[in-house]
């Protein structure tokens, strides 16, 4: 079997239609790929990513600005959603090759913690645990499947309470 070759790059505007497809298919439903149009047109899209492969993006990955009831003002978290990888395309390693890069963004880019909702047996393996260990909540009333990573020692010191994403994630689900 050949080994299948993914270029990571910075997605750009005129990549929009094939993310809304990958989006699309990958979550077989209308919500992800309508967020990622809203949070990309209004240009709040913090570190957004493309896999393509010979030519075609065959997955995508966005990180947005979430707030923190109680936190320092100097506290900067993002949240990550949606990751989606075109469904020939995944168990391929191409999401964990997403979200290993955009969290080194993230990090790079002085960003003190990454949350996310979900499946904790997936996202386990890049470091992520359970956010309510932290004192941290969400909208959505999601317990076990919202979790959080900080991204240096003692990131999430003098930080609780419920986190808020764009409001562009209720919008989407309209
Ligand atoms: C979830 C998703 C992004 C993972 O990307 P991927 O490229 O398929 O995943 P990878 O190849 O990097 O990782 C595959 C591994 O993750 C596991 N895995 C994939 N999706 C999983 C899930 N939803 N829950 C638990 N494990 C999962 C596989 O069993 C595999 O495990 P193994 O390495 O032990 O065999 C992709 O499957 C996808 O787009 N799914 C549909 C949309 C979705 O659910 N997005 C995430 C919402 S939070």
């Amino acid at each position: 079997m050949s080994k299948i070759i993914i270029e990571i790059r910075q997605a750009r505007p005129e990549d929009s239609t094939a993310l809304g497809r990958v989006h699309l298919v990958a979550f077989g439903g209308p919500v992800e790929a309508k967020l990622v149009q809203l949070i990309s047109e209004r240009k709040k899209a913090l570190i957004t990513l493309v896999a393509v492969s010979e030519g075609r993006v065959v997955g995508h990955i966005l990180f947005s600005r979430v707030t923190i009831a109680n936190s320092p003002d100097t506290f900067k978290a993002v949240g990550l959603a949606p990751v989606g990888i075109l469904p020939e395309f995944q168990r391929k390693g191409i999401g964990s090759a997403l979200i290993r890069e955009g969290l080194e963004r993230c990090k790079q880019a002085g960003y003190h913690a990454v949350v996310l909702i979900g499946d904790p047996a997936y996202y386990s393996r890049f470091g992520f645990v359970r956010a309510a260990d932290f004192g941290l909540q969400n909208e959505y009333g999601i317990h076990d499947e919202f979790m959080v990573l900080p991204l240096h020692d003692g990131a999430l010191e003098g930080v609780a309470g419920t986190v808020k994403y764009l409001p562009e994630f209720r919008e989407a689900e309209c």
